[in-house]
């Protein structure tokens, strides 16, 4: 199979479009996709300019106004189409999303599969955009609310999960009626390149006007700051650090639009003395090395009780030196490379840090000497409060860290600035419940004897704190690509004002 043509790439692509087969001519900048893998050039795309962005945004406001229009299940019927094209394309743009970005195999398959599952939520959430009826305080009054669209959705996503987020955002913004424009990493242009071709087949099929617009900013993201300002642009989602993140909701927020962010995770993971370790151990394996620690969801800290932490470390040695690593394509393959040379020197300065913060190396901390950016899983024996373990590195480095009391171990699991995702390992009903309470885990997703990443669409993904507080895909994740509207109505003859207010003219 060659990925490539089957996803219509080829070797130099034009990087924004706004309509079936309408791409952009400009050619001022150059990017180049490199396969982390090999460090060898996958092909070209060139950098939207700014009179590219001006196009989309035009094109895209007038696409709204049709769309909004158009009746909600219809609309679904659309998101619908989508996900038959990405089912039949799923072999393909998986491989692609695991060359370019570097997961495994499997996890590309499986990041196209929350496309494809997105879609079907969408379809039917299509359905069931519902509004609340009250009752009026006043008589012959009626009073309800309903969600309208928003506009024009921004979605910024990153690179670790190049595709999915993007349909995490985009297929509920198109059943609530609102057009999308993408700007994805410029690290992973290519499987963008990809979507907008398997949604312009859809689209040229279906008579509408286009409702998914892209363009691939350069390296320097010149064009990102025009993007986070635009009034027009009414929701920004934004996957990405914390630090930037921050600035994309102050911006976003002057100009009073609204902002979804998807920042940085420190997720723990606890096992308490209880634990079934048969499960906890492929748990903490997966959570930590898969997608080379670049989940957002990956687990960072593992909060282990006093008396078990050795046997734990020792099965998870043993865990981890079967870990194969090498060309994520290779479905033999655990593990693949970090994105580039600079999330290597990033995993190498961690090390550094934590050795001197007094971190034992307990496995890996190096980099693998071949083509690509390879490095061992790490784990390392350290404190909650250091530095080093204060932040969020996007590597396979997994801090372990011991508690005696179950109120212990979640005060470290809380005791980070981010709060994403976290899970406990337990038989005890006690600690389950404790860890779900609202004494519990501070994060927006709290597992119990499941790990920390891995989340299925149907619930609401996102978190707490500097993990910005935005909500995801599923459950009523809806409204936040909606305004709701109260609407009272008075079909009587004698009207009444509210709070029982007399005011006779
Ligand atoms: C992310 O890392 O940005 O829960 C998203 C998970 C995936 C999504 C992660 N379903 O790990």
């Amino acid at each position: 199979m060659n990925i490539l043509a089957d996803l219509g790439i080829k070797p130099v692509n034009a990087g924004a479009c706004w309509g079936v087969n309408q791409w952009s001519e400009s050619q001022d900048e150059l990017i180049t996709s490199f396969s982390p893998a090999n460090g060898e050039e996958i092909a070209k795309v060139y950098a939207a300019s700014e009179s590219d962005y001006d196009t989309i945004v035009a094109k895209a406001e007038e696409a709204f106004v049709e769309w909004r229009a158009i009746p909600a299940p219809i609309r679904g019927e659309l998101v619908r189409k989508m996900g038959e094209a990405l089912r039949e394309k799923k072999d393909a743009l998986g491989s692609l999303v695991s060359l370019e970005m570097g997961k495994s195999k499997a996890e590309g398959d499986g990041e196209v599969q929350e496309m494809i599952d997105m879609a079907d939520f969408a379809v039917g959430q299509s359905r069931m955009l519902y509004g609340k009826m009250m009752h009026s305080e006043r008589p012959q009054h009626r009073m309800y609310e309903q969600w309208q669209p928003l506009g024009l959705v921004g979605v910024i996503s990153a690179f670790n999960f190049p595709v999915a987020v993007w349909s995490w955002n985009a297929f509920i913004a198109a059943i609530c009626g609102n057009v999308t424009i993408w700007k994805p990493s410029p690290k992973t242009p290519l499987t963008a390149v990809a979507v907008q071709n398997i949604c312009n087949d859809v689209l040229a099929e279906s008579g509408y006007k286009p409702i998914f617009y892209m363009f691939v900013d350069s390296e320097q993201n010149k064009l990102a700051e025009k993007f986070v300002t635009d009034k027009r642009v009414k929701k920004m989602s934004f996957t990405g650090s914390s630090v930037v993140g921050k600035m994309v909701g102050v911006k976003v927020a002057e100009r009073m639009g609204k902002c979804l962010l998807e920042l940085a995770g420190n997720n723990a993971l606890i096992v308490d003395e209880s634990a079934n370790l048969e499960h906890a151990i492929p748990a903490v394996a997966f959570g930590a090395v898969g997608t080379a620690g670049q989940r957002c969801t990956t687990t960072r800290r593992l909060i282990v009780h006093e008396s078990i932490v050795d046997k734990v470390t020792d099965i998870l040695v043993d865990a981890y030196k079967q870990v194969t690593i090498g060309d994520p394509l290779d479905t033999n393959n655990l593990m693949g490379p970090l994105i580039d040379e600079t999330a290597v020197a990033n995993f190498e300065a961690t090390i550094e840090k934590a050795k001197q913060q007094g971190g034992e190396i307990l496995f890996g901390g190096n980099r693998i000497d071949r083509p690509g950016h390879y490095v061992e899983p790490t784990i390392i024996r350290a404190e909650n409060n250091w530095e080093v373990v204060q932040n969020e590195t996007f590597a396979p480095i997994l801090y372990i860290m011991t508690f005696k009391t179950i109120e212990e171990a979640i005060e470290l699991n809380n005791g980070v600035r981010q709060g994403l995702s976290s899970a406990i390992f337990t038989q005890n009903l006690s600690n389950a419940e404790k860890f779900l309470s609202y004494a519990g885990s501070d994060c927006g997703i709290a597992n119990v004897n499941i790990g920390t990443s891995g989340a299925e669409i149907g619930g609401a993904f996102g978190g707490e704190k500097d993990t910005g507080g935005g909500r995801e895909a599923g459950s009523d994740s809806w409204k936040a690509y909606m305004r709701r509207q109260t609407n009272t109505i008075f079909w009587g003859d004698t009207p009444t004002l509210a709070q029982g207010i007399t005011f006779n003219i």
